[in-house]
């Protein structure tokens, strides 16, 4: 086994200009600020600018700007870029080079998207993990950026009062020597017959965007709001309760629980589940809603910069998306 173990050196986030109150929603759609609110715990989320400057790789830059900082390392010595988004800049090239470019990192580094929606962020966090514990690069650079105001269809009140746009940045490297940082379990997981619960049909080669499907709206995210509730409930808890027999810990011995944020009702179930003491858990999905592969390095900032996550903190993180794909993960901080 590897001796070497991987601390996340930096964090960063961006989180666009534009706020979305449910009070602008009931102008879209018919709902009420009170239905959203009780049924899943969001007041407003936020929204990039399609005017330039809060794109995804535009997120993502700023937020890697400060996760370097944060880190002390230069720009050219992050080795890999791996960048989570169900909501690409664009489909060629992927995103990760065009950050690559916006970051000035000129040392051609490896660069790659991860496509596991919701997932995306720990999906990458446990690549990146692999790769340092193998030599195979010494820091990664992992982002979780959406833009996902692009894919909602604004039309549908099952679905567009759930999400917003944000961005999580994390350069992830070697634990320096005397020091516990590392990521002690995960768990990666994915049951493709769920893939008609959330989806997006169209805009891939089976099915190239026309005129006709467009007008239909099938290139948007549809969603099964019930049924993708139902996994989730099993899931977060199901897949925590894997990394804490791997990690050989107890719920007792995890400092915070940083759950993917997607419904309150959904965390509050989780929590029940895992019998965790609600108090220890990282909670901010009134402000931001769902942003998909960003709401779990968004949460765990915010955590850290007002002193709840402290170093040395057993922290999980666990989430599900569309695929059907789920991911948990202990990281002790
Ligand atoms: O990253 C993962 C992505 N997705 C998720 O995690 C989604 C998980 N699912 C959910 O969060 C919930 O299922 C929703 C919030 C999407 C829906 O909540 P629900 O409690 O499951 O509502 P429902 O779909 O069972 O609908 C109940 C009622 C229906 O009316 P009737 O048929 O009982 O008259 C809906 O038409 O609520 C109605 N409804 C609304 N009413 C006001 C549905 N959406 C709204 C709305 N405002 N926005």
């Amino acid at each position: 086994m590897s001796s070497i173990k991987t601390k996340i050196l930096g964090l960063g986030i961006y989180l666009p200009q534009k706020i979305l109150h449910n009070k602008d929603i009931e102008k879209i759609v018919e709902t009420t600020d009170a239905w959203i609110f009780e049924r899943t715990g969001i007041r407003e989320r936020r929204v990039s600018s399609t005017d330039g400057g809060e794109y995804p790789t535009d997120m993502a830059m700023k937020a890697t700007e400060e996760a370097l900082k944060e880190a002390k390392i230069d720009r050219n010595e992050i080795d890999m870029i791996i960048f989570a988004s169900v909501t690409p800049d664009m489909p060629i090239p992927n995103s990760s080079t065009i950050l690559q470019t916006k970051l000035g990192i000129t040392n051609k580094c490896g660069c790659f998207d991860v496509a596991a929606a919701c997932s995306g962020f720990v999906y990458s966090l446990d690549l990146a993990d692999s790769m340092i514990k193998s030599k195979k690069a010494r820091n990664v650079l992992v982002v979780g950026s959406e833009m996902l105001s692009t894919i909602i269809d604004w039309e549908d009140r099952g679905s567009c009062i759930l999400f917003g746009d944000g961005c999580g940045a994390a350069i992830l490297g070697q634990t320096p020597e005397g020091e516990d940082s590392d990521i002690l379990a995960s768990y990666l997981s994915a049951d493709g017959t769920g893939k008609e619960y959330f989806n997006s049909p169209v805009g891939g080669a089976t099915e190239p965007l026309t005129i006709n499907n467009i007008a239909r709206k099938e290139h948007l995210m549809h969603m099964k709001g019930k049924d993708m509730f139902k996994v989730a409930t099993r899931t977060l808890a199901q897949n925590s309760k894997v990394v804490l027999e791997k990690a050989k810990l107890g719920v007792n011995e995890i400092d915070w629980l940083i759950p993917h944020q997607a419904n309150i009702r959904i965390i509050n179930t989780t929590v029940d589940l895992l019998d965790f003491d609600p108090k220890k858990v990282v909670i901010n999905i009134e402000k931001y809603g769902n942003t998909s592969s960003a709401t779990i390095p968004i949460a765990m900032y915010e955590a850290i910069k007002d002193g709840r996550i402290k170093r040395g903190h057993n922290l999980v993180f666990s989430t599900f998306g569309a695929g059907l794909t789920s991911a948990s993960m202990i990281v002790k901080y």
